[in-house]
């Protein structure tokens, strides 16, 4: 099946460009660059993998729970409309809401993709080059197993227009820190949140495994925006810093408040105003805003964005108590749990070859 026949909704054409006005920077001095960047680099390299193998992908997807997602994380398992539905129109809502936030996963990797090659050409330091250079392949092979996965679904959704304006504003500015300001900080903090979210409660093994497995190079990527930020933002003025942290505040309301999945609910028919209500109010969505300021709030703290603005700004959000989350925790956790999806793996495969080896 092709891909475009997939699309639950029609796409605005087939490409979609943002214009860009930015010098293309080349750096003449080779010596070794930054030891944090440089080992950051060095594992970029090292813990590259290959979705074709790494992956086993004969596993299929449930029938009418794809994923295998407890009931309350569909946002509007409460609303009226949906508890009036036959279980086979609830399943088809389940399989829309599954893919509808699948494809926005693959398509904000399309829009990584593009943000980290722009960081390559961009930023002056050379060893920024080389680390964004790994995260380019990373983008490109997340795309590519989001891709395999929504495949199996047979259903897709264009980006939604609150990422879609996220992206173009990150991709437009020309100044070389805002693509890490909106990528690796603000969407990354979000892919984080909402990756989480399916490899911690889906029984499907499939999907919690691509999951687990994206969501371990993506702690490396914000990893990468705070050593690069943490070294230039002391270096601008506060007036430059207020820009900065303005653009972060808009950033965190949009993600908060508009994130409403409207344009799926209309597909489906159903009330709109109902379903994005529902979902605002969703017990799942409050922990994902609070997975999503946990990913945010505490790196915008650590690289120095830290003035009257954006501390007035979270308080009045609620949210600046977000602050004093253990990130580190949480990439070691990233790390780990990857780690035991491929333990998982190679016990599986010992188990079907010593049945062979018995069957002899
Ligand atoms: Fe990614
Ligand atoms: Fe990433």
């Amino acid at each position: 099946m092709a891909f475009k026949d997939m699309y639950a909704l029609a796409t605005d054409g087939s490409k979609w460009t943002v214009p860009q006005n930015f010098d293309a920077c080349f750096n003449w001095d080779y010596d070794d660059g930054r030891a944090g960047m440089m080992g950051l680099y060095a594992k970029g390299k090292e813990m590259q993998w290959d979705a074709a193998n790494r992956i086993d992908w004969s596993q299929e997807l449930g029938e009418d729970n794809p994923e295998g997602m407890p009931e309350e994380s569909l946002p509007i398992h409460m609303a009226g409309c949906y508890l009036k539905m036959s279980d086979r129109e609830k399943a088809r809502v389940r399989a829309h809401f599954q893919a509808w936030q699948l494809s926005q996963f693959m398509q904000g990797e399309q829009g990584a993709l593009i943000c980290a090659a722009k960081i390559v050409t961009q930023v002056p330091d050379a060893d920024s080059k080389f680390y964004a250079a790994t995260q380019t392949i990373d983008e490109a092979r997340h795309v590519e197993a989001y891709k395999r996965l929504l495949s199996k679904f047979k259903i897709a959704y264009p980006m939604t227009k609150p990422l879609q304006e996220l992206i173009d504003q990150t991709l437009r500015d020309s100044r070389w820190d805002m693509t890490y300001l909106g990528m690796q900080v603000v969407i990354e903090g979000l892919a984080l949140a909402a990756f989480g979210q399916i490899r911690d409660h889906a029984q499907n093994q499939l999907c919690a495994q691509v999951n687990a497995y994206v969501m371990q190079d993506e702690s490396r990527h914000v990893a990468f925006g705070r050593l690069a930020l943490r070294d230039y933002y002391p270096q601008l003025t506060q007036k430059e810093r207020d820009e900065r942290e303005q653009f972060l505040l808009e950033a965190s309301h949009l993600m908060r408040d508009r994130f409403d999945a409207v344009e799926l609910w209309q597909n489906l028919g159903l009330p709109i105003e109902e379903c994005a209500t529902a979902m605002y109010e969703s017990g799942f969505m409050e922990k994902f805003r609070n997975s999503l300021f946990t990913r945010i709030v505490p790196i915008v703290k650590d690289i120095g964005l830290w003035g009257d603005t954006i501390r007035k700004g979270y308080e009045e959000m609620g949210v600046i108590e977000y602050a004093k989350a253990n990130v580190q925790k949480l990439q070691d956790e990233d790390e780990f749990i990857a780690q035991q999806f491929d333990a998982r793996r190679r016990d599986i495969q010992r188990v079907i070859d010593r049945a062979a080896q018995a069957a002899e």
